[in-house]
C-alpha cells in the first residue's frame, strides 16, 4: 500500500539529487549528526543529573537550559533524517533496523513525556541536593538506553 508513495518519492528530483550529487548526502548526514549530538548529549546529561550525578545542580535550571536545546535540535535532525530517507526510501522502509530505529525514537519520546507528566510534577521536592524518586530514575535510565539504541540503529543502517 505504501509502495506507490515510496516509488514516487524515490523518483523526485530531490531524491535523485541525494543519490547523484557526491556532496549532498554527506553534508545532510553531517547536519543530522550535529543535531543528534546536541539532542542525545543534552538529554543524557539531564538524565545523569536525575540519576544522582552533580546533585548540587538545580534540576529545573538544568532542564530549562538543556531541554530547550534538545527540542531545538529536532529542527536539524528531522528534516535531515527525512532527506537521508528520501535517498533510498524503498530499501529503508523495508529495513528492520530502520523500523526499529523509528520505534525506539517514538518510545524515547513517550518516555520523556511520561517523565514530565508524572515524576517531574513533584520536582520541587527533589530539586537539589536530594535523590530523585525511583520512578524518575527509572525514566532517566530508560531514556539513556533508548537513545543509545537509536544511535546504534542509525549507525547500523550503513551496514545492513
Ligand atoms: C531523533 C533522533 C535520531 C538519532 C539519534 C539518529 C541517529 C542516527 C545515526 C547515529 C545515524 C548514522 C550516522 C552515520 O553513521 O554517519 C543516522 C543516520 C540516518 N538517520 Fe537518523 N537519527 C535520528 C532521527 C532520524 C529520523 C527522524 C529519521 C527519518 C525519518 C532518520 C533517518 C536516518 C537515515 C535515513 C540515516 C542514514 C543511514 C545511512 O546513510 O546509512 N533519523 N541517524
Amino acid at each position: 500500500m505504501i509502495d506507490a508513495p515510496l516509488a514516487w518519492l524515490a523518483a523526485t528530483p530531490l531524491s535523485r539529487a541525494m543519490r547523484a550529487d557526491p556532496w549532498l548526502y554527506p553534508v545532510v548526514e553531517i547536519v543530522h549528526i550535529l543535531g543528534f549530538a546536541v539532542l542525545v548529549g543534552s538529554v543524557v546529561l539531564f538524565d545523569l543529573r536525575v540519576l544522582g550525578c552533580a546533585r548540587g545542580l538545580s534540576i529545573t535550571a538544568l532542564a530549562s537550559h538543556l531541554l530547550r536545546w534538545a527540542l531545538a535540535s529536532l529542527l536539524l535532525i528531522v528534516p535531515a533524517g527525512l532527506l537521508l530517507f528520501s535517498a533510498h526510501p524503498e530499501e529503508l522502509a523495508r529495513n528492520p533496523v530502520f523500523q526499529l530505529k523509528l520505534v525506539l525514537i517514538a518510545a524515547a519520546g513517550l518516555n520523556a513525556l511520561a517523565f514530565h507528566i508524572f515524576p517531574y510534577r513533584s520536582v520541587g521536592a527533589w530539586e537539589q541536593g536530594l535523590s530523585a524518586p525511583p520512578a524518575a530514575r527509572l525514566h532517566a535510565l530508560l531514556s539513556i538506553l533508548l537513545w543509545v539504541g537509536v544511535i546504534g540503529c542509525g549507525r547500523l543502517l550503513a551496514y545492513v
